[in-house]
């Protein structure tokens, strides 16, 4: 047997507030027959100002607790994935550390956009494996409402806020992450980013994005960093019982299965429901697919994740 990451629990959470296309046609040029036919998303919850990325970030880690059976205090690494952090620093996986209770732990935020979440479990993975964690959990969690520029019909429609989380657990086993592949290609960054920052505007700046450009290049990178996840693990495609994607578009997602040769009714989809809520999208929608059912113990999963930089990867585990 291997000494692997298995995935112990996991959970999620989402803002109170739930808007419709039809409610934010209300407030920005546009209409829900455009977004419904380009992405595929209806609805998005937007944080109200009591909830922020550290508040949601901890109600996921602790269903993700609970769902494991776990104490608080048996954790010693949390790792969170996120672009929006509530302060510049200190790291918010510290203040979800205090909410949850844990006075002592190793906690640090990947910024990694909307494949922060690949990025974070991989890092959570290895530390595991290399014996400097043994219970850690690995959170993806944002508040984009706060950086949209809500003039611009481009890319305000897009996002949605929200958190997933998942505990992993020290096993001897053979389920658990068999492998991850992560990518970076910083020539890409005027394609996808935002447009202030701490050294250099002094402020949060708003998300800027040339969509058309991001899509083309999706669609390719996470076809082939599946591939090279896959052969790493030593499975071929049709060993997959689900992809749990990104949910960035709805025709994203399609493409991609396609380029994989895998049927529809393979991926987990939760986009009309969420948006794009970066990093927090692909442990939302694992959470949302074992909950309902969907996905069961011992299916292999694959999950995979392209944002800004560009940044993008991909994980192979058996659930
Ligand atoms: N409502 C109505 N019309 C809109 C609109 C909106 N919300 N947003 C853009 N439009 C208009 C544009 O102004 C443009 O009008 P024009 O032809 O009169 O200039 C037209 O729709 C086409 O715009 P374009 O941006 O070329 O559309 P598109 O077919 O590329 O679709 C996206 C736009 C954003 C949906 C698509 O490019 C996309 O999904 N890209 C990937 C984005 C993504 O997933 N990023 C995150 C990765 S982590």
């Amino acid at each position: 047997m291997t000494m692997r990451s298995a995935i112990l629990g996991t959970g999620s959470a989402l803002p109170a507030r739930r808007v419709s296309n039809d409610e934010l046609a209300e407030t920005v040029d546009t209409s829900d027959e455009w977004i419904v036919e380009r992405t595929g998303i209806r609805f998005r919850h937007i944080a109200g100002e009591d909830e922020t990325t550290a508040s949601l970030g901890t109600a996921a880690a602790q269903k993700a607790l609970d769902d494991a059976g776990l104490d608080a205090g048996e954790i010693d690494l949390i790792v969170l994935a996120t672009s929006t952090p509530d302060q510049t620093f200190p790291a918010s996986a510290t203040i979800i550390q205090t909410n949850l209770g844990i006075d002592d732990c190793v906690a640090f935020d990947v910024q990694a956009v909307c494949s922060g979440f690949l990025y974070a479990l991989s890092v959570a993975d290895n530390m595991i494996r290399g014996g400097s964690a043994r219970k850690a959990i690995v959170i993806g969690s944002e508040t984009f409402s706060r950086i949209l520029d809500w003039e611009d019909r481009g890319t305000c429609v897009l996002f949605g806020d929200g958190a997933g989380a998942v505990v992993l657990g020290a096993e001897e086993s053979e389920r658990g992450i068999l492998s991850s592949k992560l990518h970076a290609d910083g020539r890409h960054n005027q394609l996808l980013y935002v447009d202030g920052g701490p050294s250099t505007t002094g402020t949060v700046g708003k998300l800027r994005m040339k969509g058309r450009e991001v899509f083309r290049h999706a669609v390719v990178n996470l076809a082939s960093v599946l591939h090279e996840a896959l052969d790493e693990a030593g499975l071929a495609t049709a060993d997959i019982d689900w992809i749990v994607p990104h949910q960035a578009n709805r025709r994203i997602l399609d493409a991609t299965a396609k380029k994989l040769g895998l049927p529809a009714d393979k991926v987990v989809i939760t986009v009309d429901q969420h948006a794009n809520t970066s990093a927090a999208s692909v442990p939302l929608a694992l959470d949302t697919a074992i909950r309902d059912g969907r996905i069961k113990r011992g299916d292999v999963l694959a999950l995979e994740a392209m944002g800004g930089g560009f940044t993008w990867g991909a994980s192979i585990v058996r659930y």
